[in-house]
């Protein structure tokens, strides 16, 4: 199994471009199954979620026609099977949003539950009942998600949580539905905004996206359009990071600076200078060391859970102590435990990290456990003496496009090592 080997000690400096968006870029590509036509689609990042997506909608009979700049067309005129089976579903969640789109267009849809996974149980039942409420007839069984529906109608949804892929299933949904469909305390992630203007393009009548009421008015057809993925905001929270614990100085390119405000202020917070233009944004450290800060997820527009492990890594190196609260997922401080193993100071307290701030981390073998703690590790590695070496990069490669080679673009010492076998075997089949 492939592994990365960081070697501390650089300050980041540099420019590099963001990628698009990995959760617009998923729904977007799923919203294609809405229409006969072609819907054409660009600035997708070229990552294992993106593959996994494009293999689970050629299953379902979407033919593709992708560039060598990952524009991708697709095709859902001649579906063959309206099946996403379990074992695509259970390599990656998002499959449940073929679910909406499948039994609007089709009026049937069969897919796998989504197991859970490190972070959390992650249930899809404000899926199921968003979708109950506009008509469908759903069985559980055998661990898949039976669907039928004549016509799904409007309805008035209350989502209990502000669910982002629970939104935009149902979006999708009642696009197509008969009547007008109201989703209350819906989420407000720029990625949902993203993907009601790709349906808005293909002809859909939605009002609201980005707050927390969205109204649908279902037509009876959608046409194909063509849709730029946005710049991904977690992507230019990461590079953020990593350019701050490293007292560096980084400008990212093809970046929605407005898409990640609550993250921009937090670094400032922490001592960082950033100017950020419409599409660009620039932080310099001066290579001072960063200050803790205090820092709790929520949904969109608070700070995003999916930067929480990036900022347990800031604060472990930086002056004082910070406090990390996570009240999204049940289930994600993994990467906790990895940094205590390189010297991190974090006591643990119900759904919140209280990290006193070290000067250096230690290098060592670490292990990531989902896509963003991966990437913390990663950011660790950089400020850690001597080498640390992340096993299991697969959760890395789910989510971050060629993060070994804007990090080395950045200057870091970062690269990827096929999993030799341990030393002595190695000298045994070397014939020493
Ligand atoms: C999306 O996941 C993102 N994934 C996640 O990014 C992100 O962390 C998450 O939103 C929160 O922002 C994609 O967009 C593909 P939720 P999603 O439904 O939609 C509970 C990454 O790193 N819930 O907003 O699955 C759920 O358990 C990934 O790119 C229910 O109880 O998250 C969680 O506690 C990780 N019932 C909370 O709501 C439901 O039916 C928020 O989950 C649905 C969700």
């Amino acid at each position: 199994m492939n592994k990365l080997i960081v070697t501390g000690g650089t300050q980041l400096r540099g420019e590099i471009s963001v990628s698009g968006a990995k959760n617009a870029a998923l729904p977007v590509l799923i919203a294609s199954l809405l229409t006969s036509e072609i819907v054409r689609i660009s600035n997708v990042p070229h990552l294992n979620d993106i593959t996994t997506t494009l293999e689970l909608l050629g299953r379902l009979g979407v033919q593709f026609v992708v560039d060598e700049k990952m524009t991708i067309e697709a095709d859902a005129s001649e579906l063959t099977d309206l099946r996403a089976p379990y074992e695509l579903v259970k390599t990656m969640r998002a499959s449940i949003l073929v679910l909406g789109p499948m039994l609007a267009r089709f009026g049937q849809a069969e897919v796998s539950m989504p197991g859970g996974c490190a972070i959390g149980s992650r249930p899809v039942n404000l899926h199921i009942k968003g979708l109950q409420a506009m008509g469908a007839e759903i069985d559980i069984k055998d661990g898949y998600i039976k669907a039928r529906a004549k016509r799904l109608h409007g309805a008035r949804i209350f989502l209990d949580i502000s669910s982002v892929t629970g939104t935009e299933n149902l979006m999708m949904a009642a696009t197509l539905a008969q009547g007008t469909t109201v989703i209350e305390n819906a989420a407000r992630e720029p990625e949902v905004v993203d993907l009601a203007n790709c349906l808005i393009a293909m002809g859909a009548r939605i009002k609201g996206a980005g707050t927390a009421e969205i109204t649908i008015e279902g037509v009876e057809k959608l046409s194909g359009a063509e849709h730029r993925i946005i710049p991904d905001r977690i992507e230019t929270g990461t590079y953020l990071v990593a350019a701050a614990l490293s007292g560096g100085d980084v400008r990212l390119r093809n970046a929605r600076p407005d898409l990640a405000e609550s993250v921009i202020e937090k670094l400032r917070e922490a001592g960082a200078h950033v100017e950020t233009g419409p599409d660009w944004v620039h932080l310099d450290m001066k290579g001072e060391r960063p200050r803790s800060v205090n820092v709790r997820t929520a949904p969109y527009p608070a700070f995003p859970t999916d930067m929480q492990a990036q900022f347990v890594v800031l604060n472990s190196i930086a002056e004082g102590t910070g406090t990390v609260t996570e009240t999204v997922f049940e289930n994600r401080f993994m990467h906790v435990h990895e940094l205590q193993r390189m010297g991190a100071d974090i006591e643990m307290q119900g759904n919140t990290a209280i990290i006193r701030g070290v000067e250096k981390l230690r290098g060592a073998p670490v292990m990531a456990t989902d896509l963003r703690a991966s990437a913390c590790l990663a950011l660790a590695g950089l400020v850690a003496e001597s080498d640390t070496v992340i096993d299991r990069i697969y959760h890395i490669d789910r989510g971050y496009e060629c993060l070994e080679e804007k990090l080395s673009q950045l200057g870091a010492r970062i690269r990827r090592v096929a999993d030799y076998p341990a030393p002595a075997m190695r000298a045994a089949a070397a014939g020493d």
